[in-house]
């Protein structure tokens, strides 16, 4: 019986591969950690051979480790580390250069030349998304620049451009299939929000021409076959970027449902169905995923620090010895004291988007303990989570009711609380914390027939615990007012 899903969830600090049943358990895990390169201040970039070949072993190893056959899969879903850049040649399949991760500012400068020429608001308007080297137009251009003759061998049609799913993709069928999906085309910056293709006032733009460009595809369909890794060739059913996976294992698939991802950084993403909202306040707009041609687009925001601020502690200034020692420690004091920590290691995000600001911490006294130090740092993701929601609620008009989360430090109760508190909202935790493999699952589940609708997925999910509000409003709003004093003073810093 062919009764498993596969989700490869190719991440930036590592690859894995995850088998679940059909009612979502979690059968077996195999991860291959990364390595990334600095090789400049603010660069960061990764070997997508590497990235490969850790895909490939993460794969044959969790069949190895559950025993179970290739045979007994159903299909493979994969999810990514989204924007994050590779070009290659379709020939030789060897990438022309590294692949350009989504966090590195190396291609900035052909952002700022286009804002100096006032395109921001055509650019935002077409894509959702803010003029950034974050997203992957600026990094296509920036390898085409930089690798001799790249711009005419893209042109003759010799090369191809792909986020991570795309590469992947193209790797397990042998090079038969150049395909994306609708998720991740609406994080390069080239694809057009309204009409879901590639926007030729943009292509032009960039210089970056169409034939490199993967075919745009629905979430959830069978893209193709693996081929020549297995005996029995396996459906690929999925592609889809990882943080909008994430809210669609957390079956967050009505308007206004909301996710909140604590990893390194939070990102927090609303469905909007239908609607394509455009931010007045420093959101982005894509999409979400596209089933049988229907389009369900979201509002994201993105925090750049959030558990690598608890890393921080632990690494930066040594007063815990683990993450999750955090929390105890946290809890030896009754309050923050009037502490406040802005963790703004790399700038602030949404929604703010003050890209130089620095870190800082405010209100210290004598009787400042590392205690409160602690206790404010964690605090402090719930505050730019709380920004981000405030953003969100402005936005879209919807008032947020509940917030489903997961990620690392979503395993921390006193964060939990303490965030439903500062929102005045119920905060809710999945018993898997693996939303972002399941995500991809229960695509490509679907799109094989393993769940035949949504509903069949949304019966699945299994609340672990239940956050509710218990501040009083007065207290809430004061705590809230010292964090809007420390955000202001860090940006006038
Ligand atoms: O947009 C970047 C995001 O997709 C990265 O996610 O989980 O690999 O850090 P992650």
């Amino acid at each position: 019986m062919q009764n498993y899903i596969m989700a490869i969830d190719q991440g930036t600090t590592s690859t894995r591969a995850i088998l679940f049943d059909q009612q979502s358990n979690i059968i077996g895990i195999a991860q291959k950690e990364l390595e990334n390169y600095y090789p400049h201040p603010g660069w960061v970039e990764q070997n997508a051979n590497d990235i490969w070949a850790s895909t490939v072993g993460v794969m044959f190893e969790v069949l190895a480790k559950t025993g179970i056959k290739d045979t007994q899969i159903a299909a493979i879903g994969i999810t990514n580390q989204r924007e994050t850049t590779v070009v290659w040649d379709k020939e030789s399949g060897q990438p022309i250069y590294f692949a350009i991760v989504w966090q590195s500012r190396q291609s900035d400068s052909y952002c700022e030349a286009f804002k100096a020429q006032g395109l921001e608001e055509m650019i935002k308007e077409k894509t959702g998304l803010l003029l950034d080297p974050y997203f992957s137009a600026s990094k296509i251009r920036f390898i085409l620049d930089h690798v001799a003759g790249a711009q005419e061998r893209a042109e003759r049609g010799e090369l191809l451009f792909g986020t991570m799913d795309t590469w992947l993709l193209w790797k397990l069928s042998q090079g038969a299939k150049h395909m994306s999906d609708v998720s991740n085309a609406s994080r390069t910056m080239l694809m057009n929000l309204k009409t879901l293709d590639y926007d030729e006032e943009l292509l032009k733009l960039w210089n970056i021409p169409r034939c490199m460009l993967p075919e745009i595809h629905d979430t959830s369909e069978v893209y193709s076959y693996t081929s020549g890794l297995f005996d029995h060739p396996i459906p690929i059913a999925a592609l889809v970027g990882d943080q909008q996976a994430a809210l669609f294992g957390q079956t967050c698939f009505d308007a206004g449902n909301v996710k909140n991802t604590y990893g390194t950084g939070c990102f927090l993403l609303m469905n909007t169905k239908e609607k394509i909202i455009h931010s007045q306040h420093g959101l982005l707009t894509c999409v979400g995923w596209r089933i049988k041609g229907q389009t369900a687009y979201v509002l994201e925001g993105s925090v750049f620090v959030a558990g690598a601020a608890i890393q921080w502690l632990r690494d930066g200034l040594a007063i815990i010895s683990s993450s999750s020692e955090s929390e105890s420690r946290a809890k030896q004091v009754n309050d923050c004291d009037g502490v406040y920590v802005v963790p703004s290691f790399t700038g602030l995000g949404a929604p703010y988007w003050k890209p130089q600001v620095k870190g800082g911490i405010l209100g210290l006294t004598r009787g400042t303990k590392q205690e409160h130090i602690i206790r404010a740092t964690i605090e402090s993701l719930a505050y730019q989570t709380s920004d981000v929601v405030f953003a969100m609620q402005e936005d879209s008009g919807l008032a947020i009711k509940k917030m489903q989360v997961d990620g690392g430090a979503s395993r921390n109760d006193f964060l939990l609380q303490f965030q439903s508190d500062i929102l005045n909202t119920q905060v809710i935790r999945s018993t898997i914390s693996e939303t972002t493999a399941l995500g991809a699952a229960y695509l490509a589940g679907l799109a094989v027939g393993v769940w035949k609708h949504q509903d069949d997925i949304r019966k699945q999910f299994q609340v672990a615990s239940i956050f509710e509000p218990m501040m009083e409003e007065e207290n809430r709003i004061a705590h809230l007012n010292g964090w809007k004093r420390a955000i202001h003073a860090i940006m006038e810093f």
